[in-house]
């Protein structure tokens, strides 16, 4: 078997053996299998495809590849928690305390992304000696002491995704659904939670741009974790405009903090309260409207965010600590009408300009800066009136650049559905 047979195999549409893919992945891991005969692969999958047969034996060679973490001295049922990365998205930062405060087991480490802004572990890092790299035993304490940790990824979790995703980013390789649904399932289950949940974002400021492909990717992962025994519950949330009102590091979490203390955005509430009633429900077995009424009881009683601060605790931080930048600049709409768009794609690009995010690893993120709309899609704005405050240290971006990302009409277009499918 050599790699040119593999190659030109996938070149030709044709199914490829266990053996096949494991020789193309072990061998690239090896480096007898170079950069460019791997990117030549890959390619081939990306305008080819994969059959669900050939992406669950991938995802099994790339779990194989590296640990698989051991929770089973965590007791009680274990959750874990995926976005395919959106703007504005602190979805975790409530529902992880939200679940645990019903007693839901919630362990989930993440990786450091490159996305607008911060993942989640640098959102959790805006808050001071917030410490994500605790070793397996602590984090299994925590886990069984308080119901939840949120730790960074460490040790050798799925080094075959490492390289591919590193080498998928520089070849123009990354948009393939079985190439995501891999990458993804393969990082969840040898992180080795009971459940795993996915959101995945659809939209122009999201990984998948139609739903189509977005359901496709949904049922290939609810497919991969089937075939694991682990149920795979998948929500597909429109990412057109920024979830919430704030995009930026400390700026999401002061905005978390605000939705466990029950004083939500309703679209960030929605998707929250969406995905936890689904797992309160299988896991409690009652139904999705009494499984609702104890999550928004959780939410008003204050249980929520004392999880938070009990997390944070546990953590090391100090949740006093949030610095926020205090160089505001207040946009203005340059005239009235009714919102029909926010570019979330466009202004998590900004974020990112102004340092909420990073291009590479080892760029350093701004905590402090970011943006806060005060408008959504759907509201009226005057002439005038403010359209979005920016956050900044030491950046600078053009206002007409901000005012791009919103189309204000005379009349008022319907309202994009939010939660579009929920696939399981
Ligand atoms: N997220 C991942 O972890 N992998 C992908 O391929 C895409 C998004």
């Amino acid at each position: 078997m050599t790699i040119i047979d593999i190659i030109n195999k996938k070149r030709l549409r044709k199914e490829l053996t266990r053996e096949e893919i494991e020789f193309a992945i072990n061998g690239y891991l090896d480096e007898s299998i170079k950069d460019y005969q791997m990117s030549s692969l890959l390619m081939a999958i990306v305008l080819n495809g994969m059959t669900a047969r050939e992406t669950i034996d991938l995802t099994d060679i790339m779990i194989k590849s590296g640990d698989i973490i051991d929770l089973s001295k965590i007791d009680g049922i274990i959750v874990d928690k995926h976005s395919t990365g959106g703007v504005g998205d602190k979805v975790t930062l409530v529902l992880g305390p939200l679940l645990a405060s019903l007693g839901i087991k919630i362990a989930k480490m993440s990786g450091r992304g490159l996305g607008h802004t911060g993942g989640t572990i640098d959102k959790l890092e805006s808050i001071e000696g917030f410490n994500t790299k605790i070793d397996k035993e602590a984090f299994i304490k925590q886990v069984n002491d308080i119901n939840i940790a949120l730790v960074s990824q460490s040790g050798n979790l799925v080094p075959a995704d490492k390289k591919l995703y590193a080498l998928r980013d520089v070849t123009g390789t990354t948009e393939s659904i079985p190439l995501i649904a891999s990458s993804i399932m393969s990082k969840k289950i040898a992180s080795g939670a009971d459940i795993i949940m996915i959101d995945v974002k659809v939209g122009n400021g999201a990984l998948m741009k139609t739903l189509k492909d977005a359901k496709e990717l949904a049922k290939l992962m609810v497919r991969i974790g089937k075939a694991y025994r682990k149920p795979t519950i998948c929500l597909i949330t429109n990412m057109e405009e920024p979830l919430g009102y704030a995009i930026g590091n400390s700026l999401e979490v002061e905005e978390a903090i605000n939705t466990l203390k029950g004083n939500g955005p309703s679209d960030l509430l929605e998707v929250v309260i969406t995905l936890c009633s689904i797992i309160i429900g299988a896991v409690k077995k009652i139904p999705n409207n009494e499984a609702k009424n104890l999550l928004f009881k959780q939410l008003n009683n204050g249980e929520a965010y004392k999880k938070f601060e009990e997390m944070v605790t546990s953590q090391n931080g100090d949740i006093n600590s949030i610095k926020i930048s205090d160089k505001v600049f207040s946009i203005k709409s340059d005239k009235a009408g009714y919102i029909n768009k926010i570019d979330a794609l466009k202004l998590g690009e900004i974020a990112k300009m102004i340092g909420a995010g990073r291009n590479t690893l080892e760029d350093e993120i701004d905590y402090e800066v970011g943006l806060v709309l005060s408008k959504k899609v759907g509201d009226y704005v005057e002439e005038e009136e403010e359209l979005v405050k920016v956050y900044l240290k030491d950046k600078d971006v053009s206002i007409s650049q901000i005012l791009e990302c919103f189309k204000i009409d005379d009349e008022l277009e319907p309202v994009p559905q939010l939660i579009l499918d929920i696939i399981k």
